[in-house]
């Protein structure tokens, strides 16, 4: 590790930047699909609280141990307890695979600009819009054991995804975050105008009342409960090795506590809003019953094209729209991306001195490649699948591991330390140790054992067929894996044993890495 890191610049800078990776495809896809899928108000609730309880203090907690560490997630971890470097590289196992299916669900909103115009005929038959998604773009086939084949326009979009992501990173993530973090605002404008045109259609407010008001029955379904601790955990891009690295370029005089509380509450306002225009849409085209058998997957890019065609008289005017709306949605998306494989390259090409831009590019090419089944006809049930393993599994026992290594190996008074540095009358008190040594790791593994009881009385998730499960837990195997193979390759291979790492522990780290980032960080 070089002992001067590049600072953030400007708090504001850092800020945004998060805000960027946070702010994505989880906020406009993934959480109003959940919400559907549990019946909104007691999902909404539970993600409220979970964002509260565990969410913030999470997210203060990773981007403290990184600005104290200077390093990503390995080296972090490894800096806090020599033992435990494969609970970073476990984030980063976890990064690695959301990245192959975020970069199908960013091809299908590439395909969707251009799907954009069958809008066009379509002008008021929200039942014609909701069926472009499943039958031009993805082409779903009836099972996971269906077609393989690959619509030739996901082949074209996803090329471009990954272009796209790969010409981000290489061309200095920094620079595209520049511009891409001044767009954060315009798909809020976007929803907002499709949250206040869905209020005002009649049969709306039936959605919103879903949305808004819990049924109390709902609460006892452990799969309600994991689904919102996990998306809280993958909407605000902690447990994947991204935010500690944030963490390690933000100076020492910023306000951790207020600046991730700015993070959260944005990430949280506008899932929010993503869910109004998902309910009051669902309401308005009369679609609230049967919403856990349609899952969640889909739904928002079923959904969001109905509001669309309602959205004028003029066939013209929805094409516009569409069109414009999914442009926004692409950049809400792509920082988001790029954040996830720069998470991944820099921990390998840090920890194993490797070239950054070579990094890159393998990891881009391998994704790339096991993103195609994600393409497939029968993709979308892969994607379901791949998707509950990596949140309702691996983020919640990482959430457990990290807690319990800092909470129980390490000291929460160093990190509360370390978060207290700069914040004002913000302090955290002795309460906060209580929260990550015992109220996190507390709910977090009851969660787990309540969901893990009902996922065997159900014989599995989702109804799909014992060798898809095996490969869910594979793919739990290869993230809580990895950090033993890293470690096992460095220990082995002569060339990499020669490698001279930065051993400094947490109290062997001093001052003199405080970031520079006086100007723009370039
Ligand atoms: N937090 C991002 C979102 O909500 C997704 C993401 C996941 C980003 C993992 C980085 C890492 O869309």
């Amino acid at each position: 590790m070089e002992k001067k890191r590049e600072g953030w610049g400007s708090r504001f800078t850092f800020i945004l930047a998060a805000i960027g990776s946070a702010v994505g495809l989880g906020n406009a896809w993934r959480f109003p699909g959940l919400a559907a899928k549990f019946g909104g108000g007691a999902f909404l609730l539970v993600y409220i609280l979970a964002m509260v309880v565990l969410g913030f203090p999470l997210l203060m907690m990773e981007l403290a141990i990184g600005r104290k560490m200077r390093s990503g997630a390995p080296g972090t971890f490894k800096g806090i307890n020599k033992k435990f470097e494969a609970v970073g590289w476990a984030g980063v196992g976890n990064a690695f695979f959301i990245v192959c299916y975020y970069a199908v669900v960013l091809a299908w909103v590439l395909f969707m600009i251009v799907a954009s115009f069958k809008f066009g005929g379509m002008t008021g038959d929200p039942a014609a819009a909701g069926g472009v998604f499943y039958g031009d773009v993805i082409k779903l086939s009836s099972g996971i054991t269906g077609s393989y084949d690959i619509p030739g326009g996901m082949v074209i979009a996803l090329l471009v995804a990954w272009g796209m992501i790969y010409w981000c990173i290489r061309n200095g993530a920094k620079s595209v975050g520049k511009v891409v973090k001044y767009t954060v605002f315009l798909p809020v404008i976007f929803l907002l105008i499709l949250a206040v045109k869905g209020f005002t259609m009649p049969g709306a407010m039936s959605g919103i009342k879903m949305y808004l008001v819990p049924k109390w029955s709902a609460l006892g379904d452990p799969n309600l409960w994991i689904a919102a601790f996990g998306q809280v955990f993958y909407s605000l891009s902690i447990m994947m090795a991204i935010m500690i690295a944030y963490g390690s370029y933000v100076s020492k005089s910023n306000n951790l506590v207020k600046d991730s509380a700015i993070i959260a509450v944005s990430d949280l306002g506008i899932s929010f809003l993503a869910g109004l225009v998902m309910f009051s849409t669902l309401g308005a085209t009369d679609n609230l019953t049967n919403l856990q058998a349609s899952g969640s997957v889909g739904l928002a890019f079923e959904v969001y094209p109905m509001a669309i065609v309602n959205f004028s008289s003029v066939g013209a005017v929805n094409v516009i729209f569409g069109v414009l709306f999914y442009l926004a949605l692409l950049t809400l998306a792509i920082d988001s991306a790029f954040s996830i494989v720069e998470g991944v390259s820099t921990a390998v090409s840090d920890r194993f001195k490797l070239n950054r831009r070579k990094t890159t590019l393998i990891i881009c090419f391998i994704a790339g490649i096991i993103s195609v089944l994600f393409a497939t006809c029968s993709g979308l049930y892969w994607l379901d699948v791949v998707d509950y393993f990596c949140n309702n599994v691996n983020l919640i026992v990482i959430g457990i591991l990290e807690c319990i290594v800092i909470g129980w190996f390490f000291n929460t008074n160093k990190v509360r330390e370390e978060i207290n540095l700069n914040t004002g009358k913000f302090r955290m008190g002795a309460w906060y140790n209580w929260i990550i040594r015992i109220v996190c790791p507390l709910i977090l593994t009851g969660l787990f054992v309540w969901n893990f009881i009902d996922y065997i009385k159900a014989g599995g998730y989702g109804g799909y067929p014992v060798w898809v499960q095996i490969l869910g837990w594979v793919v739990v195997l290869i993230t809580f894996g990895c950090g033993f193979v890293a470690k096992l390759l460095m220990k082995k291979h002569p060339k990499l044993k020669e490698i001279d790492y930065d051993e400094r522990t947490w109290d062997e780290m001093d001052e003199d890495v405080v970031p520079v980032g006086q100007e723009d960080a370039e």
